[in-house]
C-alpha cells in the first residue's frame, strides 16, 4: 500500500506542497531547515511519519496552543487505528507510539483528570532535596563506572542509564524485583525460546510489585499511586500508570541530559561561561529544550468532528501531531516578533507541551537533568568530545530528538572511596523517606537500608565497578522496556 492509495488528509496544508518527511537521512541529521520551510508554508502542514502514514503537523507556535487547548480535540487514537485496520491500511511499528493504551496520556475529560491527578499528586509527593540527593548519588555511581577508563559513551553509560535507575528509586522497586524486571525484559526482547515464558513472568513481576506495595506500602510513587483517592482498586490500572510514567519520562530525559552535555562540551564559550559561574546549568537545559525539544513531534490529537483551525480544515478523527521542534523555533515565540509573546522565549517554549496533557513532571525532570550535568562536569572537569560534533549521529524516528551516542575522553580519574556514597552532600537533611529504616543521624549503607535504591546500587555500582560494561547492559534493558511500553 502506498500513500497514493491511502485516504488523503484534506486541509492539512497546501496540497501542492510535498509532505514533510519525519524520517530519512536529511530529517535525522538536522530537521531545523525542514521545519523552517514548513513554517513558511502554513501553520499546519502535511507530514509523514512513515511512507504509508500521513498526519497533519502543527508547525507554528500559536496554532499549537490552539490545538493543545481545544475542547474538541481528543487524545484517543482508537477510532483512527480501527479505521486503518478496517480499510486494510498498514500499521507499521512506528505507529505503536501512537496506539491507545489505558492510561492518562490517551484519555480525555473526566477520566483524564482522574488518572492524571493521581500521577501528578503522587509525583508531587517526592521531596525535592531527597530527589536531588538520590540523583547525585546515582550520577556519582555511574561516573565511577567509567572514571578510571578515560573515555566513555555518555549516552550509553550515563544519560541513557540514569533515568531508569532514578525511576526504580522513585517507584520503590525492591532489589530483587528490579533485577527480575531487567533480566526478564532483556529475555523477552532477545526473542529466543525463553521469550514467551519471560513475558508471562514479566507481567507477574509487575503484579508482584503492586501486590507488595499493597501489603507493605513505602514512601514511594508506586505506593502513593495505590492509595490515591482517584485511583481505582485495580492492579492493571496501576501497572499501566507506572509504565506510562516510566515510558513518558525516561526517553526524553536521557535526550535532555545528553543534548545539554553536547551543547556544553561543543561550545567553548558557553562551557567557559558555565565554569566561571556566569551561566547556570538550568539555562543551558532551557536552551536545549528550546533548540532540541526532546519530544520533537508528538502530542497527537484527533478532532472529534471536522474542525477548522487557523484556516486549515482538520477532518474528524484524523491525527493532528504537534511539532514541538518546529514551534519552539517559531519567530512568534521570540521577544518582540509580530504576534510574539513578549517573552525572551526561554520560558514560553512548548517542550513540555501545554493544555491538559502538559508534562506533569517537568520540575522532577529538570532537577534530575541539572544534577546529572552538574555531577559529570564536577567529576570530569577536563572532559572533551571524542568525536567532532558534525560527525555525531542522531537516532532516527519522528518523535524524539536524541543522540545515538556521545563519545568523550578525559584524564582518567580515581574512583571515589566506597564510603563516599553515604550522603556526601548532606543536602537532604532529616529522615529519608526513600530509605525507611535510616534515621537522620545514621549514615545509610546497603546492609542497613534495604531501600528500593539498592537495586540500582548493586547492579550499577558494585557489579559495575568490576564490569565497566554493566551500564550498557542496563541501557539495553531500558531500550527493551521502552519497546515494550510502545507495545512491540
Ligand atoms: C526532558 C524530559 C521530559 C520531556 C521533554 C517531557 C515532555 C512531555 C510531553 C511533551 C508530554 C505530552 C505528551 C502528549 O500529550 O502526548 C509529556 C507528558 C507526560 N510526561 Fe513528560 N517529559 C519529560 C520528562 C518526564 C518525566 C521525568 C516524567 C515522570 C517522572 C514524565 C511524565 C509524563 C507523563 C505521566 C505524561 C502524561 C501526561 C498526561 O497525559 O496527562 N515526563 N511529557
Amino acid at each position: 500500500m502506498t500513500q497514493q492509495d491511502a485516504p488523503a488528509v484534506p486541509g492539512a496544508g497546501p496540497d501542492d506542497q510535498a509532505p514533510l518527511l519525519l524520517y530519512g537521512e536529511e530529517f535525522t541529521r538536522d530537521p531545523a531547515p525542514l521545519y523552517a520551510r514548513a513554517r513558511e508554508t502554513a501553520p499546519i502542514v502535511r507530514a509523514r511519519v512513515h511512507e504509508d502514514v500521513e498526519v497533519s503537523l502543527v508547525v507554528r507556535y500559536h496554532t499549537a496552543l490552539k490545538v493543545l487547548h481545544h475542547p474538541e480535540m481528543s487524545k484517543n487514537s482508537g477510532p483512527w487505528f480501527e479505521a486503518r485496520e478496517r480499510q486494510g491500511l498498514p500499521v507499521p511499528p512506528v505507529l505503536e507510539m501512537m496506539r491507545v493504551r489505558p492510561n492518562a496520556l490517551y484519555e480525555d475529560g473526566e477520566e483524564h483528570r482522574r488518572l492524571s491527578t493521581a500521577v501528578r499528586d503522587s509525583l508531587g509527593r517526592l521531596d525535592p532535596p531527597i530527589l536531588r540527593r538520590t540523583a547525585r548519588e546515582t550520577a556519582d555511581r555511574l561516573v565511577d563506572t567509567f572514571a578510571e577508563r578515560g573515555e566513555a559513551d555518555l549516552m550509553g553509560e550515563y544519560a541513557g542509564v540514569l533515568p531508569l535507575q532514578m525511576f526504580f528509586a522513585m517507584f520503590g522497586v525492591p532489589d530483587d524485583l528490579g533485577l527480575r524486571i531487567q533480566q526478564l525484559t532483556a529475555t523477552v526482547f532477545d526473542g529466543g525460546p525463553e521469550a514467551a515464558r519471560a513475558n508471562v513472568e514479566l507481567s507477574e513481576t509487575w503484579q508482584e510489585l503492586v501486590a507488595r506495595k499493597r501489603r507493605e506500602p513505602g514512601e514511594d510513587v508506586a505506593s502513593w499511586l495505590l492509595v490515591h483517592p482517584s485511583s481505582n482498586d485495580d492492579d492493571s490500572e496501576i501497572i499501566n500508570q507506572l509504565l506510562l510514567v516510566m515510558g513518558a519520562g525516561t526517553e526524553p530525559e536521557q535526550n535532555l541530559i545528553a543534548s545539554t552535555l553536547l551543547q556544553l562540551l561543543s561550545d567553548d564559550s558557553s562551557y567557559g561561561r558555565l565554569l566561571s559561574g556566569s551561566q547556570r546549568i538550568a539555562e543551558a537545559l532551557e536552551t536545549t529544550l528550546l533548540d532540541y525539544a526532546p519530544m520533537a513531534n508528538y502530542a497527537t490529537h484527533y478532532p472529534v468532528r471536522d474542525l477548522e483551525i487557523d484556516g486549515i480544515l482538520l477532518p474528524a478523527w484524523e491525527p493532528v501531531m504537534v511539532s514541538f521542534g518546529s514551534c519552539n523555533q517559531d519567530e512568534a515565540l521570540r521577544g518582540d516578533a509580530p504576534g510574539g509573546t513578549g517573552d525572551s522565549g526561554y520560558r514560553a517554549h512548548l517542550a513540555w507541551s501545554a493544555g491538559p496533557h502538559e508534562c506533569p513532571a517537568w520540575s522532577v525532570a529538570m532537577m534530575m537533568a541539572s544534577v546529572a550535568v552538574e555531577v559529570l562536569l564536577d567529576r570530569l572537569p577536563d572532559i572533551e568530545l571524542a568525536t567532532p560534533r558534525p560527525r555525531l549521529s542522531w537516532r532516527p524516528g519522528p518523535y524524539q530528538r536524541g543522540l545515538s551516542a556521545l563519545p568523550v575522553v578525559f584524564p582518567p580519574q580515581p574512583v571515589r572511596p566506597q564510603d563516599a556514597t553515604a550522603d556526601p552532600y548532606g543536602s537532604a537533611g532529616g529522615h529519608d523517606p526513600w530509605q525507611p529504616s535510616t534515621t537522620a543521624s545514621a549514615p545509610s549503607t546497603p546492609q542497613q537500608t534495604p531501600s528500593p535504591y539498592d537495586s540500582t546500587r548493586s547492579e550499577a555500582t558494585s557489579t559495575a565497578r568490576q564490569q565497566p560494561s554493566a551500564p550498557r547492559g542496563l541501557r539495553r534493558v531500558w531500550n527493551s522496556l521502552a519497546e515494550w511500553w510502545r507495545g512491540r
